[in-house]
Parts: C-alpha cells; sequence; structure tokens
C-alpha cells in the first residue's frame, strides 16, 4: 500500500521560520519545518474539489497536503490503535507534526503502555485530553462506573471524549483522524479524505472553521495492517489478543474470525448508535439522507413521509399490526417467522433490502416464514415496548414453539449472516 514513489513526490521546504506553538507539543521527530498556508479560508465547495483530486492519492500524499497546509495548527488524533499508522505516515513526510489523544481514564492498560511506546519511538508528546472532573464525578457519582450499560454509551461518550475533543479542536484548525470506510459500513461509507468538519468549530469558531483529514478512508484494514508490518511499526499488544477496534476497556471486547471489527465496541447496542459522537457528522449525513429524500422513491413535504415502501417480494409477507400481535402471542406456530421491523425512509434499511428480499426467496420453500412490519410512526412505542425494537432495521426470529421472539444481535446484514441466524435458531 506504500506508494513509495509518492514520498519522494512530497515536496519539503526547508526551515524558514519556527511556527507558532498553540500548547505543549514538540515536534521532536522533525527535521524540517513549514510557512503554513494561514490565510487560505476554509471553504466547503474548495474542500470538495480537493476531495475529488485526492480521492486516489496515497495517505502519504494526502498527509503532507494536510501538513502542509496546516503547520502547526493540525494535529493527529490518535486512539492507540492501528491508526498509529498515521503517526508513521507523518513521519515519513519529514514535516513536524502533533499528537493528541483523549485520554477517557476507562482505557486498557496495555493502550496506556503503547502511548507511553509511541512517545518514545517517535519522539513525540501526545497531547493528552482529559475529561472535566466535576462533569466525570457528577456522572459517576449519580449514575455508577457503568452507567453506559443500562442507559447507553451516549453520555459517558459526551463527558469522557466528546467535549475534551470539541476543546482540543478549538485550538486548532484541522485535524487528521484515523477512519476508514471498512469500519462501518452504516455509518463511514461515504467518508471523504477530506471535509470541512460539519460538527466541531476550530480556532475562529463558527461550524466551518475547522477542516477534517481522513487520509486512510479509501484503505482496507489489511491493508493499513500490511503497512504496520513492513515499516516495523509498533503496535497496541491488544491486538494480538483479538481486539481489532479499540476504544475504552469496558466498551472494547475482542471479535472472533470473521466477526465485523465493530461487533467488538459498544456490543449491547443496536447497530446506528456505533458512533460515539466523536464522528457524529457520519450519523449527521444519515439523517440529512433521511430528509432530502434517498432515491429510494422518498420525499418528505412539511415533515410529511410519502416515501414508496421497500421489501417488495411475493416472498415476503406483509404484517398488519393486529398480525404481528396474533404471531407475538402464539406459544406454538405452525412454522417458525423472520420478521424485520422497519421504516421505509430509513438508510440501515434500505441498505439491507436487496439481503432481505434474497433471504425471503431464498427461504420461500423452506418452512420458515419472512415478514415484515413497518415499525414507525404510531406503530413505534408498541414496537419499542412489546418488540424490542432499539433502532432501525431490528430483526426478530419468531421460534417455533415459544412466544418470544429472538433479536438479531449483529450488524452484519448481508444474506449469508442472516441465514446462519435462521439456520441456528430454526
Ligand atoms: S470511535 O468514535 O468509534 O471511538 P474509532 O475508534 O473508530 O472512533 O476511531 C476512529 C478515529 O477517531 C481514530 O483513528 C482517531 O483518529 C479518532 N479517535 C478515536 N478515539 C480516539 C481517542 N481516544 N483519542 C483521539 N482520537 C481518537
Ligand atoms: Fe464511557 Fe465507554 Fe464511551 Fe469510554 S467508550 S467514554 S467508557 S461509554
Amino acid at each position: 500500500m506504500v506508494n513509495l514513489s509518492s514520498q519522494r513526490r512530497c515536496a519539503v521546504r526547508p526551515v524558514n521560520a519556527e511556527p507558532k506553538r498553540n500548547d505543549s507539543m514538540v515536534p521532536q521527530a522533525a527535521a524540517t519545518t513549514v510557512v503554513p498556508e494561514m490565510s487560505e479560508k476554509v471553504e466547503a465547495e474548495d474542500y470538495e474539489r480537493l476531495a475529488k483530486e485526492l480521492e486516489k492519492a496515497s495517505p502519504l500524499e494526502i498527509i503532507d497536503k494536510a501538513l502542509e497546509k496546516f503547520g502547526n495548527d493540525i494535529a493527529i488524533a490518535f486512539s492507540g490503535a492501528e491508526d498509529v499508522a498515521l503517526i508513521e505516515y507523518a513521519k515519513l513526510t519529514g514535516r513536524p507534526f502533533r499528537v493528541f489523544s483523549l485520554d477517557t481514564g476507562r482505557l486498557n492498560p496495555e493502550t496506556y503502555q503503547f502511548f507511553d511506546q509511541v512517545e518514545k519511538h517517535y519522539g513525540v508528546h501526545i497531547e493528552y485530553m482529559f475529561p472535566d472532573a466535576v462533569e466525570v464525578q457528577a456522572l459517576v457519582r449519580s449514575k455508577g462506573l457503568f452507567s453506559f450499560y443500562e442507559d447507553g454509551h451516549q453520555e459517558c461518550c459526551r463527558v469522557r471524549k466528546v467535549r475534551p475533543l470539541r476543546r482540543a479542536l478549538k485550538g486548532l484548525r484541522a485535524w487528521i483522524t484515523g477512519q476508514r470506510k471498512d469500519q462501518s459500513p452504516g455509518t463511514r461509507s461515504e467518508i471523504p479524505v477530506v471535509q470541512v468538519d460539519p460538527v466541531f468549530e476550530g480556532i475562529d469558531g463558527g461550524i466551518g472553521s475547522l477542516v477534517k483529514w481522513n487520509p486512510v478512508a479509501n484503505v482496507d484494514g489489511k491493508d493499513i495492517w500490511n503497512f504496520l508490518r513492513a515499516m516495523n511499526v509498533p503496535v497496541n499488544s491488544l491486538h494480538s489478543q483479538g481486539y481489532v477496534s479499540i476504544g475504552c476497556e469496558p466498551c472494547t471486547r475482542p471479535v472472533l474470525p470473521g466477526q465485523h471489527e465493530r461487533e467488538g465496541r459498544w456490543w449491547w447496542e443496536d447497530a446506528k448508535a456505533k458512533e460515539c459522537g466523536l464522528h457524529k457528522g457520519n450519523l449527521k449525513q444519515n439523517g440529512a439522507a433521511h430528509l432530502n429524500g434517498n432515491g429510494n422513491g422518498a420525499a418528505y413535504a412539511n415533515g410529511t413521509a410519502t416515501e414508496s415502501d421497500i421489501f417488495n417480494s411475493q416472498n415476503l409477507v406483509t404484517l398488519s399490526r393486529p398480525g404481528i400481535e396474533n404471531l407475538a402471542k402464539l406459544e406454538d406456530r405452525r412454522e417458525p417467522w423472520i420478521v424485520v421491523l422497519y421504516a421505509p425512509w430509513c438508510r440501515f434499511c434500505q441498505a439491507m433490502e436487496a439481503s432481505y428480499v434474497e433471504l425471503a426467496d431464498k427461504l420461500a420453500a423452506s418452512g420458515v416464514k419472512v415478514g415484515k412490519f413497518r415499525a414507525d410512526g404510531d406503530q413505534k412505542e408498541y414496537a419499542k415496548k412489546e418488540l424490542q425494537l432499539g433502532s432501525f432495521p431490528t430483526i426478530l426470529f419468531f421460534p417455533k414453539h415459544s412466544s418470544k421472539p429472538i433479536k438479531y444481535p449483529s450488524e452484519k446484514r448481508d444474506v449469508d449472516s442472516l441465514m446462519a441466524f435462521v439456520n441456528a435458531l430454526r
């Protein structure tokens, strides 16, 4: 993956002046420094154009461009996982660079050891950001140390990660993340290599004052690992214990072979919520798709949805409210059922439409019934209370001899995964 010729093409400028420092970071690894092009205005269209131009560029070229443009006003957001690749690329550009990390207070010991190793290996001081002590105290005193298992991770993430991130970004004009499209098909499939940050503000204040670089957006996880191995980069020892995506200790677990890396994060929650707020612009984009229509016949007028339905197939049964109430009541069914609770405007439902219809075709003569129940609008409260609806889509299996439906626990919604679920339970 490393394009060494592009490394040679990097235009490293000679030292002209020491860039101004915002705070403590000392870029000891750097041999040269730059005059950042700070007069440039952050224009969304410019960055859309730049993103297109750089779509096929190597991560090294992209990081070089980012560091060249923003000098000391940009920093790498380092999570302590395989995004150490960003630091390696930054080093390869030969330019000075800054690194910050959000120390939530709940990271694994291995991650803290890894931070120390990275600081020594690269000769950098990671700029740690800590949560506000009073806020953490209030949260933990009122709700305990593990409230996220009870009422979701958003509140704890907001205190321990998002607010410290907001503070860090207020001192910058740009940041570099290790987000990749393949990390989360649900939320990250459209991230550009560079964008005006849709959510956070930079030093000049206001939305539009910060640029977000995602240099490895188009790189596969396996290529990141090939790169790390080839360059002999230190890695978090948790990776050798089955961890892929690494966050806080109580909210991260190893994954099994074949499981998606995201299944190791906040596994007790529904797929849709699996952005902790650091990259909530990804979710906002999804929301925007919802509001603007989505190429699937959806149109909104005065807030009223007039979209066409999805999951249309002769092998799929459309359940009405009495229909699903009846199904949920039966102790003994003639046949088992798999039912999707959906909303036609939901992008995640649309994304699984083809595989669910294919599942219905495959199961047509199998004795397993495939159904759908539209659970938005007036049906939502009922579905939440009685049918375990968390977010759309929720997939339920109603076994033949039990009234209690089993909720599909994964965000993998390809036909093989759904089939494996059905076959395991039928
Ligand atoms: S998260 O939002 O789900 O926690 P993820 O672990 O996928 O994010 O990491 C994506 C990118 O977000 C990382 O490559 C890094 O740039 C940034 N990031 C995540 N966690 C942290 C952290 N604790 N400190 C700094 N940056 C982080
Ligand atoms: Fe809290 Fe878990 Fe979020 Fe870490 S990942 S901030 S422990 S909820």
